[in-house]
């Protein structure tokens, strides 16, 4: 249901997969961990885990990669897969629906392939249960029959790895997240290279696109390359009707400012979570659910999708009473800020 309303009113600043992304996202993918820009330390570390797992012939251990939605856990793991010169299976937590989908899916992997589960936190416990074995020692147990005649066989599974992955680390149950020897946090990206995705991106695509509007674009994707691929597709209409198809700096910001999407990279519904903060809830705390339902969005649209950013921006802070607008968030608005001995709440208020 989540993924249908986000297919059906899509933001071009949402870093979830859109239909419109499908083919090129696959198109743009890098095939190895060379032509993959940003993430260096996961990436540096992998490496060297790979490399030791085919010197040993053995699986690569159980990888577990977190982090906000567009960033490239999926692009990773097929980099990963292909590395290790293994087949890749992919899936996502709701997918596997019965213990029995994911006894096939385990049954039919060969020797150290990669099965790749995404949204992992939202497997069910049912289905978390078959994992563990399957983690762990490499076997399944299959209860046969019902009632008092039910048994249990054990299989054996071929050595694999899984990799899964999740915005939500928090979520993942302790005895799931254990089984991992490998848990990756994936960053935001920083205006630099996403400037290089985006050049890299715009070469494999054809486009005429120079550096700065590489960079004026990247500067508003935030941090996020999913929306910066997104963007230069956007930013490419505009180009071929206003101008003569190069993307410029100027092509590109007067794209981005049709777009709604400003010199940071906020949308419209990010201004307006902010500016309801502050007008009306006097800057805040307000809880996410009041939050929501006064803007008439999806709390967790705003959790996962405008909260990793406005915060790190440093626009929103989060207190145990609820979210607060900073100074930085007024400033950014052009709205004068409280004078600091007039800001209200007490506790939880974030300094300005
Ligand atoms: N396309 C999307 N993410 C990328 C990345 N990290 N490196 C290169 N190209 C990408």
């Amino acid at each position: 249901m989540e993924t249908e309303e986000l297919e059906f009113a899509p933001r071009v600043i949402s870093p979830e997969v859109t239909q419109d992304d499908g083919d090129i996202e696959i198109s743009l993918r890098p095939q190895n961990l060379h032509e993959y820009i940003g993430q260096d330390k996961v990436k540096e570390k992998i490496a060297i885990y790979i490399e030791a797992a085919k010197k040993r012939g053995e699986p690569l251990d159980h990888v577990l990669l977190y982090g906000p939605p567009g960033l490239g856990k999926t692009t990773l793991s097929s980099i990963i897969a292909h590395e290790l010169g293994v087949n890749l299976r992919v899936t996502t937590g709701p997918a596997i629906e019965k213990p029995g989908d994911l006894v096939s899916l385990l049954t039919s992997l060969n020797d150290n392939d990669v099965l790749f589960i995404d949204e992992i936190h939202r497997l069910s416990r049912a289905v978390e249960e078959i994992l563990y074995p399957a983690l762990e020692d490499r076997v399944i147990d299959i209860i046969i029959g019902k009632g008092p005649s039910a048994r249990s066989i054990r299989m054996d599974l071929k050595p694999f790895t899984l990799i899964g992955a999740t915005t939500r680390a928090g979520q993942l149950s302790a005895p799931l997240r254990d089984r991992f020897g490998v848990i990756e946090r994936l960053e935001l990206y920083t205006t630099e290279q996403l400037t290089d995705i985006i050049r890299r991106s715009a070469m494999i695509l054809c486009i005429p696109c120079d550096t700065d509007g590489a960079a004026e674009i990247a500067g508003r994707a935030r941090g996020t390359p999913r929306i910066a691929n997104r963007l230069l597709k956007r930013v490419r209409d505009f180009a071929d009707v206003m101008g003569n198809g190069q993307i410029t700096k100027e092509i590109a910001s007067i794209a981005l400012s049709r777009l709604e999407i400003d010199n940071l990279g906020l949308d419209s519904l990010d201004r307006r979570m902010l500016q309801m903060i502050i007008k009306g809830y006097g800057g805040g705390p307000v809880g996410l659910e009041t939050l929501a339902s006064a803007i008439g969005e999806e709390s967790v649209t705003l959790e996962d999708i405008c909260e990793p950013f406005l915060m790190q921006l440093g626009f929103l802070g989060r207190t145990p009473r609820g979210r607060v607008a900073t100074r930085l968030a007024y400033e950014h608005l052009g709205i004068v800020p409280p004078e600091q001995s007039t800001s209200g709440s007490d506790d939880g208020q974030l300094s300005f």
